[in-house]
């Protein structure tokens, strides 16, 4: 099992929008779970890790993102009515690691976000590859994808390919 991120990141480094939408949305050809290499990528994933705030807007939406994956939610608060039963959740990231290589699913663990939460398993050691599709475009001010004077990290360059609209997915291992 491997804990791999796909984020999206715009070519000055933020995750979100200045009004914190993820930076995918800048996108005028997005589509969830369709454009930007997302169908090849979730085929090799068992299950999506993700914080609080990134799992939030899940909850009471009419379609929900992640069907046949099991969810983890990193959080210190009970999960809000409307949750899904089989989501787990823990406010301990390396609990959470344990409950993540302890359950039943076969594949990796996709590190949806957002920054929080990718620095939390970052500072266990165990995100094993950081997927970024970098969006050919400028946003000035948004969610960094690190946070301020976060640990600086020598990464290592295994893939890259383009899409159609110019964003570029590059994927590094530690
Ligand atoms: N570009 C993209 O593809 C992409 C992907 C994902 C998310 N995003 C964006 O990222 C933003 C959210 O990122 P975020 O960093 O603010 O939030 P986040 O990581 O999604 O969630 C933060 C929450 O996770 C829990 N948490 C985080 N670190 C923890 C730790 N070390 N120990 C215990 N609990 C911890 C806390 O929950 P409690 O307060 O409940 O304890 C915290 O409030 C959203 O705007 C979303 O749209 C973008």
């Amino acid at each position: 099992m491997k804990i791999r991120t796909h984020i999206s990141v715009s070519l000055d480094g933020y995750i979100t929008t200045p009004e914190g939408l993820p930076t995918i949305l800048t996108a005028p050809d997005f589509e969830s779970g369709i454009s930007h290499g997302a169908p090849e990528f979730i085929a090799t994933c068992g299950a999506v890790l993700m914080g609080r705030s990134t799992f939030l807007p899940a909850v009471g939406s009419s379609h929900w993102p992640w069907p046949n994956l099991k969810v983890f939610v990193l959080t210190s608060q009970p999960l809000p009515e409307g949750t899904p039963d089989h989501v787990v959740s823990s406010g301990d990231p390396a609990a959470l690691l344990e409950l993540m290589r302890n359950a039943d699913f076969e594949g990796d663990v996709h590190l949806v976000g957002g920054q929080q939460t990718i620095q939390a398993f970052r500072e266990l050691g165990a995100v094993d590859e950081f997927g970024l599709v970098v969006m050919p475009v400028l946003l000035g001010d948004g969610l960094r994808l690190t946070p301020e004077k976060s640990a600086a990290k020598p990464l290592q360059l295994i893939s890259t390919r383009t899409f159609p609209d110019g964003s570029v997915e590059h994927t590094y291992t530690p």
